[in-house]
């Protein structure tokens, strides 16, 4: 059988203040009517069913869950009592699991990215399970980098091709690099050798325990204790504690020998910023994208409006801006530095 497990503990400061601590960006919907979340099961509909969905996030946060995922079985909603990052995350899932179904095959997934063209991303998943499958490898799902960016994964792959089922493309990975700095990510992005990692991971669930005990004893041990027991929130609770706090990627993937990588040919943002909600949002001949806000935009290019109210924007002789509406606050900033809306929850924390 096969399971989707999407990681959903995140708490992401940079779309303030439409999130918060308690509702972060993977619960928020930035573009339509669903939430990052939905859309994330929705993309699987014919091919992984809620019924084996599972979906790990804090014990804050497994009401929203709840919530926005009725069809997910409550049993497979798991809350951590702390956060330990991503690596305990999918040991817990993987011990879950192993105990459904020791031949399972997890299909490990964001809760927060936007991903165009459903079929081309369910293609790469059929191959990607298929080769999770036959090579009994951990496969991981690459992007076509087009910047130097230093917030991701580099994969750098073989360029002979290992065949898929069908002759489809599936590479193996030489190295992975999590997270480079800038002048590394330079070098890779040139050298035309590095996939971006898009922090999706398809193995079966008894090569990731493997994995586990070879690279993550510490965590292997709980994981066996976990395994072992019924898995209640007692169980999980206790494993969490335990748990050291490390990412799959650095826990696991920069050290894992046998790797394979998948090219994604379809659209994929991982939405840092509300730069990126512009950038992926409908815009008119000018640029301005305001959903289906109440506006009035004149002479002004390249804005993002984002409101649920009823209340009347209206923006003049302003460029690369984002004006953002809440009940609780009105944030304009300038998209070219989005990124800076972090300084202002930091502001917000220690001057309440
Ligand atoms: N359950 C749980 N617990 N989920 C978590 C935790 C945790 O403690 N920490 C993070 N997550 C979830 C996030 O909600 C997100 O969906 C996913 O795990 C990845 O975590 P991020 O914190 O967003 O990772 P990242 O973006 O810095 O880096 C990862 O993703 C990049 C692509 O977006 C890495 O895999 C990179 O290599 C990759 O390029
Ligand atoms: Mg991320």
């Amino acid at each position: 059988m096969t399971y989707a497990v999407i990681m959903a503990g995140g708490s992401g400061t940079r779309f303030w203040p439409k999130s918060t601590q308690s509702l972060p960006k993977q619960f928020l919907n930035l573009f339509g009517d669903q939430t990052m979340i939905q859309d994330t099961v929705s993309r699987l509909e014919g091919a992984i069913g809620p019924e084996s969905v599972v979906v790990v996030t804090n014990d804050d946060y497994t009401s929203i869950v709840e919530e926005q995922l009725p069809e997910v079985n409550e049993k497979f909603i798991i809350g951590e009592p702390v956060a330990r990052n991503t690596a305990p995350c999918v040991a817990a899932a993987a011990a879950i699991l192993h105990n459904e179904d020791p031949d399972s095959v997890m299909v490990v997934l964001p809760a927060d990215h936007v991903i165009g063209k459903p079929t081309g991303f369910r293609r790469v998943l059929d191959l990607a399970v298929e080769t999770a499958r036959s090579e009994n490898s951990l496969v991981t799902i690459g992007i076509k980098p087009n910047r130097p960016e230093t917030g991701y994964g580099y994969i750098r792959f073989d360029a002979d091709r290992v065949n898929g089922p069908d002759n489809e493309d599936v590479y193996s990975v030489k190295n992975f690099t999590e997270k480079p700095d800038k002048e590394t990510a330079e070098q890779f992005l040139s050298s035309g050798d590095y996939l971006w990692n898009s922090g999706m991971f398809i193995w079966k669930t008894s090569a990731i325990l493997e994995a586990i005990k070879e690279y993550l004893p510490e965590i292997f041990i709980l994981t066996e204790e976990l395994m072992m027991s019924d898995c209640s929130k007692e169980d999980l609770d206790e494993f969490y504690t335990a748990c050291p706090s490390i990412s799959i990627d650095y826990g696991i993937m920069e050290k894992a020998e046998k790797v394979h990588v998948v090219p994604g040919d379809f659209e994929w943002n991982d939405v840092g910023s509300w730069t990126a909600v512009h950038e992926l949002s409908p815009k008119d001949e000018n640029g301005n994208a305001a959903g289906g806000a109440l506006t009035s935009i004149q002479d002004s290019v390249n804005n993002l409006i984002h409101t649920q109210s009823n209340k009347l924007i209206a923006l003049v002789g302003v460029e690369n801006l984002a004006v953002v509406e809440t009940d609780n606050a009105i944030l304009v900033v300038n998209l070219k530095e989005a990124q800076g809306v972090k300084k202002v929850v930091e502001d917000l924390r220690n001057n309440p």
